[in-house]
């Protein structure tokens, strides 16, 4: 547990530049007091006291703008910066080193049930008054920029910006706008060889069987 803390106050040191000492970590920073909270609210729910993790967490909210459900699952050295307004819903997953700021979402749609909440992998960072909606993933290593809405699963390394969200950037390097989220549409380079080989195939068959109804007929003549 002192172990996990000790991360919580380096993390906002490592990452807010504006941070000068841990006094102001502890006394200063809603999302370090957040996470904190969070931990003891999330090992209730697990134990079974549930009204007794959701009362945390109210509570919580209430002192530092930031709401977690108790059943979230949150990371190590995971940093919200600022705070105010940031929602975790109950079958969100966050990985670890995730960075978010203000006024995010990581909410439900609305249409579904069950896991609906998103899974943010490890090193995503998730900008001002983002809203992530679904259950879909944010790949590893992702930017979300600010006040975009994600509805789509987010490849790992991509920035996403813009309503809808859409890669922009992957490794840094600029995308080509047909380029959308839904990877699983994308063309298939393999898949389109195969089908044109078979093609072919197909073609090459239709002419040997001709070839050899020709040759069947020209033995009968000759035979003949
Ligand atoms: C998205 C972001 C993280 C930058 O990521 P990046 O991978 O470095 O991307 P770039 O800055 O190269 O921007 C890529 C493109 O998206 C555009 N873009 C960047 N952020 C955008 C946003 N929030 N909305 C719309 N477009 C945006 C850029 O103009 C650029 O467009 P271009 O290719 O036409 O030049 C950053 O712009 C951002 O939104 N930061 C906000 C951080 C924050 O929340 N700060 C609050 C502190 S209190």
């Amino acid at each position: 547990m002192f172990e996990l803390w000790r991360e919580d106050i380096q993390v906002v040191k490592d990452r807010d530049p504006a941070c000068r000492s841990t006094w102001e970590v502890l006394l200063c920073y809603p999302g370090f007091r957040a996470v904190r909270s969070h931990r003891l609210a999330h090992a209730l729910w697990q134990g079974r006291f549930r009204l007794l993790a959701r009362w945390l967490s109210e509570r919580s909210r209430r002192r530092t703008g930031i709401e977690i459900h108790p059943a979230a699952v949150i990371g190590r050295r995971v940093f919200i910066d600022h705070g105010s307004g940031v929602v975790i819903g109950e079958t969100a997953e966050v990985g670890d080193d995730v960075t978010m700021y203000q006024g995010v979402t990581l909410g439900g749609t609305g249409k579904e049930k069950g896991k609906r909440h998103p899974t943010i992998r490890s090193h995503v960072m998730i900008s001002t008054g983002a809203k992530v909606l679904g259950a879909i993933e944010v790949g590893e290593g992702a930017k979300i920029g600010a006040g975009a809405v994600v509805v789509h699963p987010v490849p790992a390394h991509a920035t996403v910006v813009g309503i809808p969200g859409r890669v922009v950037r992957r490794h840094g390097q600029p995308v080509h706008e047909e380029e959308d989220l839904e990877h699983g549409n994308l063309p298939d380079p393999v898949q389109e060889k195969l089908a044109e080989i078979s093609r072919d195939v197909a073609k090459l068959a239709v002419r040997l069987a001709t070839l050899e109804r020709r040759k069947g007929a020209s033995n009968v003549d000759q035979s003949a």
